[in-house]
């Protein structure tokens, strides 16, 4: 495989910028080599600066459900660049992205767009303060909510606590204002509550966890953290930045039967351009300026291109059959994936929901939570990704992210794909 143009870009990208990246994850400290310089992306595949071309199982880590340069949202986006990119002021494209994501939260009356998940989720957090007038936020260890500060936070010692921040430049007050628990434990909730139950303004949570490998929670687990949340008069926030939009039509909580207070989304409804929201019943989202005391602004929020490239973008999975198209392909991909490892008996555990996947490469069961995820098993995704490359897949560069489906793949670039990834992890076990 020729990589000398990628690699001499990579060079001088490591020059001028930290890691050679603007977002670590993208530096393959997980995996090892050099990251790959793409120059374009097409449907399912990306390019590269030598010609190499890859069948993409990141997708942009989310957001390119279409594929890559999806010709309907190419022309959308080519013509609302025509009228000028940034206003600074209402545009009709922001009502409209509005009333299409609203119609698929369905508890939702009112949403805020932001540029990304973690304004998203930092608004969210900032509103459930104001709104119940109360300082902490609970969020569980494994869940990744973006890289604001108070959620830069991981468990300190003990079942659940006052978090210890994961970054430096968090100042340990700021951390403090986060309690960290367990996923998968009630008994641990039921203690944090217990002891500073009048002083949780929120809980959040991801969904279905899916920044440390995939791990699946209980719908139990979900309808507690409703109840607890409810009698103690603290909001439920549901993270769908990843996963809104991927494993449900809707949203996944529509799936658990939970309705959370707020909900943050990202990724898909911005269609691969800066986008993310929160929603919230009406009678929450009035607290945010203009209307109420909890401050939130941004210079290009609700970006014209943005917000195009969002409805277009769900234009094309709810009008034009794009969702029975992403689900076609994700049950084509999970049946062949589950028969070959079947037939391989290899101690590898693989989950899916809807467009989703991951691979767990160690443990004898599928973890619900972080700690049960080894580095043997992330030792050996490294080998497997470095591996897929060779075979010009291109899986996320740490074993720890999930892998995405999306429309522009074809059956037979499936088939294709299942039979590399099956003949790659049985070398990779030889
Ligand atoms: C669940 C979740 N919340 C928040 C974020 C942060 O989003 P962004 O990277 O757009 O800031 C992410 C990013 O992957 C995420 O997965």
């Amino acid at each position: 495989m020729e990589s000398r143009q990628s690699e001499q870009l990579f060079k001088e990208a490591l020059e001028v910028m930290p890691g050679g990246v603007n977002s670590p994850v993208r530096a393959f400290k997980s995996v090892g080599g050099t990251p790959i310089t793409f120059r374009r992306g097409e449907g399912a595949w990306l390019e590269d600066w030598d010609g190499n071309r890859y069948l993409d199982f990141c997708g942009s880590w989310g957001p390119l459900v279409a594929g890559h340069a999806h010709p309907y949202v190419r022309d959308r986006i080519e013509k609302a660049l025509a009228d000028g990119w940034t206003f600074g002021a209402p545009h009709r494209s922001e009502t409209l992205l509005a009333r299409k994501v609203l119609e698929r939260v369905g508890f939702a009356e009112k949403i805020r767009f932001v540029n990304s998940g973690t304004e998203a989720v930092m608004t969210a957090v900032r509103l459930a303060r104001g709104v119940t007038n109360r300082p902490y936020v609970v969020k569980f260890d494994g869940c990744y909510h973006g890289h604001l500060d108070s959620m830069l936070v991981n468990a300190g010692s003990g079942l659940a606590t006052f978090g210890a921040s994961s970054s430096a430049g968090v100042p340990a007050e700021i951390a403090a204002t986060t309690l960290v628990a367990p996923l998968d434990d009630e008994n641990a909730v039921t203690e944090l509550f217990k002891k500073q139950g009048d002083k949780i303004a929120a809980v959040a949570l991801e969904t279905i966890p899916a920044n440390n490998g995939l791990l699946y929670q209980r719908p139990e687990f979900l309808r507690f953290l409703r109840d607890i949340t409810r009698k103690h008069g603290a909001l439920l926030l549901l993270d769908e930045v990843l996963v809104g939009l991927r494993v449900h039509p809707g949203f996944a909580f529509q799936q658990y039967d939970v309705t959370p207070d707020i909900v943050t989304l990202g990724k898909v409804i911005g269609g691969g351009f800066p986008a993310a929201a929160l929603a919230a019943s009406a009678q929450i989202m009035e607290h945010l300026a203009p209307n109420g005391p909890v401050y939130q602004a941004g210079t290009l929020s609700g970006n014209p291109i943005a917000m195009t490239a969002g409805l277009a973008t769900l234009e094309v999975l709810f009008d034009q059959g794009g969702w029975d198209r992403l689900m076609a392909v994700a049950d084509r991909f999970q049946s062949g994936i589950e028969k070959g490892l079947a037939y391989l008996k290899l101690p590898v555990q693989y989950i899916q929901t809807g467009a989703l996947f991951w691979f767990s490469f160690d443990s004898e069961a599928l973890p619900r939570t972080s700690a049960a995820i080894g580095k043997p098993g992330i030792a050996r995704y490294a080998k497997v990704h470095k591996s897929l490359l060779e075979k010009k897949i291109y899986f996320a560069p740490s074993g720890y992210e999930v892998g995405f489906l999306n429309i522009a793949m074809s059956d037979d670039e499936v088939d294709w794909a299942v039979s590399t990834i099956l003949e790659t992890i049985r070398e990779c076990y030889g």
